[in-house]
């Protein structure tokens, strides 16, 4: 079965086409972030527009390059929230309008969905059932995953999400969006010890997590360099190198300190951490460290398919008629928590 998957819920247009006899085909991705720089973050408008411009033409190289005809496709995937109410609009009309053209079905999929089961689309997929910790700019949760479509919610972000506080952090120390790739290069030649930034919610003794702290704590060190007038402090190389160091420090602690309780918790064996965030290098470095101290297993997905893409959601549709569950009706949902594809959830 052929199934191609459109990705358009932010600020990234992705389609790809998934074989589930022969794997990834093909993928092709334009990120708008060259478009959205200048303003500091996504112009919602901007994104939708764009979204249309390049659905099309990406779907046509897709095709091409996988050596396939439109008439070939069995199964059309698309995102149908949560995320922008424009952008999600604009794949899924291109999405249901070609399906119903080729007379195969349409198939919505939540985008969280898609980010949790990117990492069983690597060469050694993880079994269920395990814990996923899902890190994407919006959202920051711990959930139980015992099967497709059977996920529990273990712990979610009280304010603002680990990437958020990366994206906030960024645009305090004057850096572009999306901030966590650029926290992550600045963080290199910084000293994280600099900095004692609070870890929220460490100790709280359940799996909430908190954010909004952190920015307010790294806002506070940079008034207090303006403040101090240590010359250019706040333009300091090194200034700006060491707070980026701690934020992220701070960030990565928490979020696997976290994970591992989730483990404990639920007794499971195997992590899988997904979303924009899990790119992140100390984050991986440091769950590596815990899987062999703690005889554990932590997959995460292919670099490429760590921020928004079609792949995963090719393969979430996928794996959904694969496994004959019933796709969602074909409304578009900003807001949809993941929990409720559960059934019964
Ligand atoms: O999953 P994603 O691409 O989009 C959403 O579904 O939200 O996640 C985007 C988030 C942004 O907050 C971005 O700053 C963060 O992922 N991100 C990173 C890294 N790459 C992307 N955060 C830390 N380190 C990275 N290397
Ligand atoms: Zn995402």
């Amino acid at each position: 079965m052929l199934v191609l998957g459109i990705e358009s819920s932010c600020d990234e247009t992705g389609v790809a086409l998934y074989d589930t006899d022969r794997g990834l085909r093909a993928q092709a991705l334009h990120s708008q972030v060259a478009m959205h720089e200048q303003y500091g973050g996504v112009v919602p408008e901007l994104a939708s527009r764009d979204h249309i411009r390049r659905v099309l033409p990406l779907t046509d190289r897709v095709l091409r390059d996988a050596g396939a005809r439109r008439g070939d496709v069995n199964a059309i995937a698309y995102t149908a929230g949560p995320g922008l109410i424009g952008a999600l609009l604009v794949g899924a009309s291109v999405a249901t309008a070609a399906a119903w053209a080729l007379g195969v079905p349409a198939i919505g999929i939540h985008h969280l969905e898609g980010h949790l089961l990117s990492p069983l689309l690597s060469s050694d997929p993880p079994d269920f059932p395990f814990v996923a910790l899902l890190v994407s700019g919006g959202h920051t949760q711990l959930l139980e995953v015992t099967g497709i479509g059977r996920y529990r919610l273990l712990g979610d972000t009280l304010d603002d999400a680990a990437g958020e506080a990366f994206d906030k952090s960024a645009k305090l120390l004057g850096l572009g969006y999306p901030g966590g790739p650029a926290i992550a290069r600045l963080a290199d030649s910084g000293d994280p010890r600099r900095f004692a930034l609070p870890r929220p919610m460490l100790r709280s003794g359940n799996l909430e997590f908190s954010f909004s702290g952190l920015k307010t704590a790294v806002a506070t060190q940079v008034q207090r360099a303006q403040r101090d007038e240590v010359p250019n402090t706040a333009q300091d190389p090194q200034f700006r190198a060491d707070l980026a160091a701690a934020v992220q420090a701070a960030i990565v602690e928490v979020l696997v300190a976290k994970s591992l309780s989730a483990l404990k918790t639920t007794g499971h064996l195997t992590l899988v951490v997904a979303g924009g965030v899990s790119a992140n290098r100390l984050l991986r470095e440091q769950f590596a460290h815990a899987e062999t101290k703690l005889g554990i297993r932590v997959c995460f997905p292919e670099p490429e398919l760590c921020t928004d893409n079609g792949a995963m959601i090719a393969f979430a549709g996928a794996l959904r008629l694969s496994a004959g569950l019933p796709a969602p009706d074909q409304r578009v949902r900003p807001r949809w928590p993941l929990e409720e594809l559960t059934p019964d959830g």
